[in-house]
């Protein structure tokens, strides 16, 4: 299942796109890392280099300028002829900059979305395969204190589920699911930035009720979703009480 699969993920100089490709790797698969923050990055590069030599490159790409984006696809494929995997991680919360946090998780998910549908639709050449967007439980609820944030968790819920419904989709071998966890130990939950939020004392209550998750939650829930070759559309909810699928509200 992920022996000799290829993989790009989005925002992976760290936090949860940093083990997302960590656990692809560890598995044998080939991963193109890619981040924004070219520093961190490299730092990310030279450590999995050594433990995974050439199955991982590395690309700076801001998931904003969508010419970076197609370098990140380009050089992947050419790389290693393939492409199974797209995980759509990069993100942001600045409510200050919400033109930012709407451009980075929405637009960015749905460049990423878009390149990983024309590489991977087997009308188009590819073999099929599946793109895992990060959403949020900030996309299935409100939040009072980032609600930019929320909006484009949101859209990324909207926006991958109708794509999962989509014949041409679903008949070319592209599946697309949602991962929505609630706080994980990440530089995001940082109350190191006042542009962040729209009141970091509502921040800490509800992080105070919900509890941080390790990032090591994720994993499980993140490898069956790919494992899992049936599942196609679904938003799964992670929280410290287990993962599960939120059912399609229908009207
Ligand atoms: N940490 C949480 O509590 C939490 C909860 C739910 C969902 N998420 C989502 O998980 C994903 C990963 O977040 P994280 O918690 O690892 O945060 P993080 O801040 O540790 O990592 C985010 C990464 O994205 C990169 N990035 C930011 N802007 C970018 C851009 N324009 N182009 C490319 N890369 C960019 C950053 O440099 C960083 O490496 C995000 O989509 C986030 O919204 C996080």
């Amino acid at each position: 299942m992920f022996s000799g699969r290829v993989a790009v993920v989005t925002g992976s100089a760290q936090g949860l796109g940093k083990v997302f490709s960590g656990v692809l790797l560890e598995r044998g698969s080939k991963v193109c890392i890619s981040d924004v923050n070219q520093s961190e990055l490299e730092k990310t590069y030279k450590e999995f280099k050594s433990k995974y030599a050439e199955n991982v490159i590395s690309q700076q790409c801001d998931v904003t300028d969508s010419e970076q984006l197609k370098e990140v696809f380009r050089k992947t494929k050419d790389t290693y002829g393939q492409l199974d995997l797209v995980v759509n991680n990069a993100g942001i919360v600045n409510e200050k900059n919400w033109q930012q946090c709407i451009d980075v998780n929405l637009n960015g998910t749905i460049r990423g979305t878009m390149l990983g549908m024309e590489y991977m639709r087997k009308d188009k050449g590819g073999k099929g395969g599946l793109i895992l967007n990060m959403s949020s439980l900030a996309g299935i609820f409100p939040v009072n204190y980032t609600p930019a944030y929320a909006a484009s968790k949101h859209g990324v819920i909207g926006y991958t589920r109708s794509w999962s419904m989509h014949p041409d989709v679903v008949n070319n071998g592209v599946r697309l699911v949602c991962l929505c966890p609630a706080f994980v130990d990440t530089d995001m939950i940082k109350m190191d930035d006042d542009s962040k939020f729209v009141g970091t004392d509502l921040a800490q209550q509800v992080i105070e009720k919900f509890g941080i998750m390790s990032t090591d939650h994720i994993i499980p829930v993140f490898v069956n979703a790919i494992e899992d070759e049936e599942n196609n559309g679904s938003v799964i909810s992670i929280t410290l009480k287990g993962a599960n699928k939120i059912p399609l509200p229908m009207p």
